[in-house]
């Protein structure tokens, strides 16, 4: 099964309701939001204020990936905000387990979020408890970057794990995800595809959407 969650980081924030409308209808699963501190990522974006106008404009779930420092100070705000998944980085908390509870505690899914050049061995002991692993194909900071080719290796061997310790987690990717990477990413094992500029950067976002879905089945896997 493959899933699409546009990033609102590459949307007009003039008429974002109208944005996440128009990719709602065309068949998004998630509403995908990148938060970022300037200290984890070199630039700065939303916090839980923009969540809950975004909640306001979607029935979809909500995906908050948090790259910030001490997110635990925030993952209650962000769940009161209206977001219904939270994923974390490893690096960003000294107790990735309890962080990952917290998640939880606050009704929301968990996740945890790999770099590029962070290893699989980072979620070793908290996979199994997860449910969902991202994995960045681009390092975190910025829309439009370029695919990183050595992520369809990880993709595969994050598979693997997640089979070898059975773990019901998910497998998202984020970063450089276009229609020419798509099928091969869904074929790695891929289960939720995160695209900004890809479906935003486009003259017709509902249009664009609808090709990267259709480049992701084309790998065999069926949309939800
Ligand atoms: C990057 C963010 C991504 C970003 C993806 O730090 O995590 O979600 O919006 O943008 P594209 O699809 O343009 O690479
Ligand atoms: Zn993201």
């Amino acid at each position: 099964m493959v899933e699409i969650a546009p990033s609102i980081l590459s949307a007009d924030f003039t008429r974002l309701g109208e944005q996440i409308a128009t990719v709602e209808s065309a068949g998004a699963a998630y509403i995908h939001v990148d938060v970022m501190d300037g200290h984890f990522t070199p630039n700065l974006t939303v916090g839980p204020f923009i969540v809950e106008w975004v909640r306001k404009a979607t029935k979809l779930p909500i995906d908050a990936h948090l790259m910030i420092e001490n997110p635990d100070y925030f993952i209650g705000a962000f769940a009161r905000s209206g977001a219904n998944m939270i994923s974390v980085h490893p690096e960003t908390t000294y107790h990735l387990d309890r962080t990952i509870n917290y998640i939880r505690q606050a009704g929301c899914q968990a996740g945890v979020v790999l770099n590029p050049a962070t290893p699989l061995a980072m979620i070793e002991e908290v996979v199994a408890n997860v449910d969902y692993v991202l994995l960045m194909s681009v390092n975190p900071g910025f829309g439009g970057q370029k695919f990183i080719p050595s992520s369809l290796d990880k993709l595969r061997r994050l598979r693997d794990l997640i089979r070898l310790k059975s773990s019901p987690a998910r497998i998202e990717i984020d970063g450089g995800i276009a229609p020419d990477n798509a099928a091969e990413v869904a074929l790695a094992g891929a289960e939720i595809l995160v695209a900004g500029s890809a479906i935003f950067g486009a003259k017709d976002p509902a249009e664009a959407l609808k090709k990267l879905l259709r480049a992701a089945e084309s790998s065999g896997r069926v949309s939800a």
